[in-house]
């Protein structure tokens, strides 16, 4: 939810660094933008507006230090006062996150407020501070006091060189280069130019002025040590390649992310298993995409290890925490490892003595550092906001554990082995046609229907999460034999049913609404006579889940790209999700 990019050095502290740093950030928010570049005169040269970073016209000078925001709206519509950055007084800042005492502090800090947002609140409180005589670092630790929420922020104080950043609930991470120092919510902004990296962690700040770089904590002033770790990623790796759109680069990579995935280390597998026997209940907890991920394993942990897990969508955890306590199991399950809603939920739990299980893509995420074992996806960048390869990935990470809880882990890598391999030879260029040809269809609908049973009902569920959000069709998913109980009223003649497996009742299910005139598309191991359309995957046993979802990811790419819409970018969203 919003991106940051900052960098100091004269060489490189340029408006369009700062630009190219953002467009790779764009996933994370893209209603408006904005950057500051800080000239060797103390001069801060300001350009913003609404829309996207590839629309931007500006004459930036030759900076010293230079920083942007790409904004996914919370405070205040998206309108060219609102983006960031603020200045109020003597500070230049930019926000990722959300200051919930806002209003009390708009009432303690009043000044001339050009826009709706909390940020320039945060930006009026440190300008006070810095009026008085404060240093820029006292001014950090006073917002650290006052405010409440979330923050990374990056600030410029007016006569002291550098840039002063933040941390506390969204994330931030500094880039080393030889002459310069880059700082971004995300790695993939700075790769062009460094692999070399340090995370900054909750409630600490940083001074960088070109590659100086000092870390104090938030609180005492205090300095700290910091680790620099190199990133294994490769810049290419968070390009899109001859691809036109990082949702279908992500979901071909699935050729190979399943074989990835389940390549993790036999003692944490072994650390995470003991986890689910000791714990006094497992609560798994998860938003969006992650949640079908996690319907799935509550379907693999019953059927493979005889274990009841309690799937939850972190926001509607709040008549539950009561269950939680000492002991008590969380499995988050996130791509990115900072979506809000999951976190507080963590933070909650982990006060109470519960033990945390993280599954991320994101090793260096805020889930992953606070997890007491973390399971990496090991997917690389997923940059599209629809998650695809990051969603399988989970899947099979989710299998792997009710193997191991089983106490037969070898025998789930090899039905994952197995899986990965007959995922690699279904993605090919005729697959995609096939889809392609149906998605034409289907894009000419305005509401579908989707249908499944056992694991393949949640993959009904992320189904309609993945059509309606890249194509804006609406599309609801069902349990098969639920339809029967209400949502066949809405078949009409011509109306789409994606029907997911190919089990006798679920071919019933499906038999019930063509007789109703529904135009019926099986995705299934098995062709049937029920079926209008069919869509061939490959038979992967109790896996079967995994190997069926990526069909529907293809169909929902095509239907947007069929309406002329962005897939990568759908409107009102971002890719993570940092405010509640
Ligand atoms: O980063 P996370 O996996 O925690 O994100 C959770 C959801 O916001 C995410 O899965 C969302 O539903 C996707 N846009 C769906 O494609």
């Amino acid at each position: 939810m919003c991106g940051i990019f900052g960098v100091s050095g004269s060489s490189v502290a340029s408006g369009a660094t700062v630009l190219k740093g953002l467009k790779a950030l764009e996933y994370r928010g893209y209603d408006s933008w904005g950057v500051a570049v800080r000239t060797a005169r103390n001069d801060v040269f300001i350009c913003k507006d609404v829309g996207k970073i590839s629309q931007v016209h500006c004459d930036f000078p030759d900076g010293v230090e230079a920083f942007g925001h790409s904004r996914w709206a919370t405070h205040g519509g998206v309108t060219k006062a609102n983006a960031h950055p603020h200045v109020v007084g003597g500070v230049t800042l930019i926000h990722n996150g959300i200051c919930e005492n806002y209003r009390e502090l708009k009432e303690k800090y009043p000044t001339t407020y050009a826009s709706e947002t909390d940020t320039e609140v945060m930006a009026s409180l440190l300008a006070a501070h810095f009026a008085t005589g404060k240093t820029p670092e006292e001014c950090m630790m006073q917002m650290a006091k006052e405010v409440e929420g979330r923050y990374a922020v990056l600030a410029f104080f007016e006569g002291r060189p550098g840039i002063c950043a933040a941390r506390k609930g969204s994330p931030l991470i500094i880039g080393r280069g030889e002459h310069e120092t880059y700082i971004a919510s995300d790695i993939p902004a700075f790769l062009p130019y460094t692999k070399n990296v340090n995370y900054l962690d909750d409630n600490e700040m940083v001074r960088v002025v070109g590659a100086e770089v000092e870390f104090l904590n938030l609180q005492s002033g205090k300095a700290i040590d910091k680790r620099t770790i190199a990133v294994p990623w490769e810049a290419e790796d968070a390009t899109k390649g001859d691809h036109p759109h990082f949702m279908i680069k992500e979901i071909r990579e699935q050729k190979s992310t399943i074989a990835s995935a389940i390549n993790q280390s036999n003692d944490k597998l072994k650390a995470a298993a003991k986890m689910m026997k000791e714990a006094k209940g497992v609560y798994a907890i998860a938003c969006g995409t992650a949640n079908k991920a996690a319907m799935a394993g509550e379907y693999f942990f019953a059927n493979i290890a005889g274990r009841k897990v309690n799937v939850v969508p972190a926001s509607e955890m709040s008549s539950f925490l009561q269950f939680v306590r000492e002991g008590t199991l969380l499995l988050a399950v996130s791509q990115s490892g900072e979506t809000a809603d999951v976190m507080e939920v963590l933070e909650i739990g982990k006060n109470k003595g519960a033990k945390i299980l993280a599954m991320t893509n994101v090793e260096s995420s805020s889930m992953a550092r606070m997890a007491d074992v973390h399971l990496p996806l090991q997917t690389g960048p997923e940059k599209a906001v629809a998650s695809t390869k990051a969603a399988t990935a989970q899947m099979a990470i989710l299998f792997l554990l009710a193997y191991a809880d089983a106490g037969r882990v070898n025998e789930g890598r090899e039905l994952l082995s197995a899986t990965a391999g007959a995922i690699n030879d279904m993605l090919n260029p005729r697959f995609e046609e096939r889809i392609e040809a149906i998605s034409k269809k289907l894009a000419k609908h305005e509401n579908m229907f989707i249908i499944g049973r056992n694991t393949l009902y949640p993959m009904a569920l992320e189904a309609s999460i993945k059509i309606q959000e890249v194509s804006y069709v609406h599309a609801q998913g069902f349990a098969a034999g639920e339809l029967k109980h209400g949502p066949i009223a809405l078949i009409t003649e011509g109306a789409p049913v994606l029907v997911l497996g190919d089990d006798p009742e679920t071919l019933s299910n499906a038999m019930e609404v063509k007789s109703r005139g529904a135009w019926v598309i099986g995705v299934s191991c098995i062709h049937s006579e029920v079926f209008d359309e069919w869509i061939r995957v490959p038979d992967c046993d109790e896996a079967q889940c995994i190997s069926t979802v990526i069909p529907v990811q293809i169909l929902s790419y095509h239907m947007a790209v069929e309406r002329g819409l962005d897939p990568d970018q759908p409107r009102n969203l971002a890719k993570s999700v940092t405010v509640k």
